[in-house]
């Protein structure tokens, strides 16, 4: 029988995030019984009562409360969930860190690189543990791909071509939430989107070194939010629209460390788009791509074989943590289960106290890529992206 270790969780923000964040807990310990770790859920705080209840009715949170001190200074907490909007992350995850807690956030990490630094320095300055919400990193065929790369199954690579495009904007008639204001969100799809595809590609192919970028804007007003909350606020269709202040659309031209050469576009008015989230890769010796649409498969072409052509290979055990989840190949895993093994990765990096989930170091290396891009559809230039620093784990 193994040793098993209680670690106490205190989630801060109850919406869409904050469910999955404990689906994901609660996943770990059935997913991985040898861990030897049993994440015991203790509080909830949300300023929305309704959400905090929910939470503790649906995932079994003993208490509830709208104060994230009550969280932090909780004796039974040994770790903690931030789910927050963005203009919320930098307060929440300063105070986690003066309390010493380990912190599992979402991206992007703060609502600007500013801020990403501020986190990210405290955490290494408390020496915590930590995980940033890069779940793509995650899915089993991006793992595969990975490890092709690392092998050297590809060859050198050469071009990188990411994109993440969605519709969750495209109704021009959709509310102006706090995602559209520049102080609360930061920047539109580059922060919200594009850290995801930032963070992929170096996970795949090492450190961006220097971008540049164009950006636009495409619905310049919306209506005010009305009624609801979260997802389901309303549009106040008899209030005066509201600016939209950060980008529906952006291009990116990225130069690797390595040679490669990337292209990242990304939108949240893209018709017809739904999580259309990818990746191509080519390199001297072969290429691959995926698409989050589609999970489950990945897209293989090797040069010198008899079938010359990309090839579609469904995922099965032995790519990433497939096997945890499914005995056969083509038994698809979910985007849940992306953030249970982020879980997982949390709650290992705190047992072994070895970061291993995506980091706070990794989340500022993204704000600041995101930075550069913004800056450059500010001014034409390509930018430096700033060499990264502390405890990345993008290129471990
Ligand atoms: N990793 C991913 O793929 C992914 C996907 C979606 C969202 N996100 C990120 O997750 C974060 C949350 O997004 P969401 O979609 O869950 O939002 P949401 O609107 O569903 O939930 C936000 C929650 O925060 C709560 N909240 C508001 N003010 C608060 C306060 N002062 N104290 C505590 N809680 C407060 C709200 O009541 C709500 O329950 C964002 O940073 C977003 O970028 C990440």
């Amino acid at each position: 029988m193994t040793d098993r270790r209680r670690i106490g969780i205190g989630l801060i923000s109850a919406g869409w995030m904050g469910m999955l964040h404990s689906t994901a807990y609660r996943a770990v310990r059935e997913t991985w019984p040898d861990l030897g770790v049993d994440p015991d859920l203790v509080i909830v705080a949300d300023p929305i009562e309704v959400n905090a209840h929910l939470a503790a009715e649906r995932f079994g949170y003993r208490e509830t409360t709208a104060d994230i001190q009550a969280v932090l200074n909780h004796p039974d907490v040994d770790a903690v969930s931030i789910c927050a909007p963005n203009f919320l992350h930098r307060e929440f995850a300063l105070a986690a860190a003066a309390a010493g807690k380990p912190f599992w956030i979402e991206k992007p990490m703060g609502a600007s690189v500013a801020q990403s630094r501020e986190i990210a320095d405290a955490v290494e300055s408390a020496g915590l543990i930590t995980a940033v919400g890069f779940n793509y990193r995650h899915a089993p065929a991006v793992a595969h791909v990975r490890r092709l790369v690392r092998e050297g199954a590809l060859g050198d690579i050469r071009s990188v071509r990411v994109w993440l495009n969605a519709d969750y904007s495209a109704a021009p008639d959709g509310p102006r939430t706090w995602r559209f204001v520049k102080e609360m969100a930061g920047t539109g799809v580059l922060g919200d989107l594009l850290s995801h595809g930032f963070d992929l590609a170096q996970y795949l192919v090492g450190p961006i070194v220097e971008v540049t970028s164009a950006t636009r804007t495409f619905i310049t007003e919306r209506p005010a939010p009305g009624r609801g909350v979260g997802h389901s606020v309303t549009a106040d269709s008899d209030a005066p629209p509201l600016p939209v202040e950060n980008e529906d659309y952006a291009s990116v031209l990225a130069r690797f460390q390595s040679g490669a050469m990337g292209t990242f576009e990304s939108s949240r008015i893209a018709i017809g788009s739904r999580c259309d989230y990818g990746f191509e890769l080519s390199g001297s010796l072969g290429a691959a791509r995926w698409n989050f649409e589609r999970m489950n498969e990945v897209e293989v072409c090797l040069s010198g074989e008899l079938h010359y052509g990309f090839t579609r290979v469904m995922t099965e055990p032995g790519f990433g943590e497939f096997g945890r989840f499914q005995p056969g190949a083509g038994m698809g895993l979910s985007f849940d289960d992306l953030k249970t093994i982020e879980a997982k990765l949390f709650l290992e990096s705190i047992l072994t106290g070895r970061q291993l989930a995506p980091s706070v170091a990794d989340g500022l290396v993204a704000a600041g890529i995101v930075s550069a891009a913004a800056a450059s559809a500010e001014d034409g230039r390509w930018h430096d992206v700033p060499v990264p620093t502390g405890r990345t784990t993008f290129d471990a």
